[in-house]
């Protein structure tokens, strides 16, 4: 195939209808994300079967404007890349059914692409010059994990969660807090008002290797409001929120250390938290690494990613066969 490709990526994977076309796996000419937040704000989550039915009525129009925004005709997509997993299966199915629907209609290649890939790709989507290997902080609403990207397509997994994720930790403690849904922006705001030395909540395993654990936090933060209820719900913000941070810039230090990165690089919807860029920065400025964190829109779940890691996979695997199916379990494949 000769380049550069331009690539229409399609996400559904959990609450967000994306669409993106991206050209030679950097260049992004449209990236257009239809939030449906508000349909399941009102529930305190992702309800599947509601984001399975909003991303069949969206994600046509989605797609629809992603290509006009791009100021291409559709004839010149090269091919089209969609998630495959891991999320939930009823949404992943309208954005992989739709990619290979126009896949044969416009016959071009299909390209079946991981999540969690897409979220390492990310941040090299921003800057392509990033050496490698580089160290990944990917957390998200689903997932922990310290994963040294050593080459395209060559991961190992360094550390990970041994219960909940960190965004999970967001969403259950903001929901605790009553503040709303999602919850990691909702702390994120409102731990600006708050004293993040106000208390001390555990760090779980902070001395201990490089995996996580996020739900004893939980715990400690409802224990506290129960014994304390005079207390500022802006002071639990910001303190638990620096109790997350406390350790996922210290685990992220480590493992940069351990594996001789000279780079750390942020991905997933957490990586859009305030105080976790400004540490993550100021801790790389103190060892001397570089720190590449991608754009909040960037972090959380887009299209552009799977357009990008679609191009990396179609240059190295080649197209994604028709038969193949969408996996909610999807793991990231580490070495
Ligand atoms: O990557 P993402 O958009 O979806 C998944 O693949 O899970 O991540 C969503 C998660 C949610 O748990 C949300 O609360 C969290 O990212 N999040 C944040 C922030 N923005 C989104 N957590 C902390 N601070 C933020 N600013
Ligand atoms: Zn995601």
């Amino acid at each position: 195939m000769s380049e550069p490709v331009t690539i229409l990526g399609i996400e559904t994977s959990c609450d967000e209808t994306a669409a993106a076309c991206v050209m030679g796996g950097a260049d992004v000419l449209s990236s257009v994300v239809s939030s449906q937040i508000d349909l399941h704000a009102q529930f305190g989550g992702v309800v599947p079967e509601i984001a399975s039915r909003a991303h069949v009525e969206l994600v046509v129009p989605v797609i629809a404007r992603a290509v006009v925004e791009a100021g291409i005709e559709d004839r010149r997509i090269d091919a089209i890349a969609a998630t495959v997993g891991p999320g939930l299966i009823g949404a992943l199915l309208v954005g992989v059914s739709t990619a290979k629907a126009l896949a044969l209609v416009w016959d071009v290649p299909f390209v079946g692409v991981n999540h969690l890939e897409a979220h390492l790709y990310a941040a090299l989507l921003e800057d392509p010059n990033l050496t490698l290997p580089v160290v990944v902080l990917l957390v998200s609403g689903g997932h922990t994990m310290l994963v040294s990207m050593d080459g395209h397509g060559q991961y190992r997994l360094l550390g990970q969660t041994i219960d909940d994720a960190a965004g999970e930790a967001f969403d259950k403690v903001a929901r605790y807090l009553g503040l709303g849904y999602p919850g990691g922006p909702a702390i994120d705001r409102d731990a600006r008002k708050g004293d993040p030395d106000a208390i001390h909540f555990p760090r779980a395993m902070l001395d201990d290797g490089l995996d996580f654990s996020f739900s004893g936090l939980k715990t400690a933060v409802v224990n506290h409001v129960r014994k304390h209820p005079e207390v500022e719900t802006a002071d639990v913000a910001a303190s638990f929120q620096r109790a997350v941070v406390d350790v996922l810039v210290t685990k992220a230090r480590r493992a940069a250390a351990e594996v001789g990165a000279t780079a750390i690089a942020l991905g997933g919807g957490v990586a859009a938290n305030s105080l976790l860029r400004e540490e993550l920065l100021r801790a790389c400025d103190a060892d001397g690494r570089r720190a590449f964190l991608p754009s909040p829109s960037m972090c959380t779940d887009n299209a552009a990613m799977i357009a990008a890691t679609g191009w990396y996979r179609l240059r190295s695997d080649g197209p994604t066969p028709l038969d193949h199916g969408a996996d909610p379990n999807l793991r990231l494949p580490v070495r």
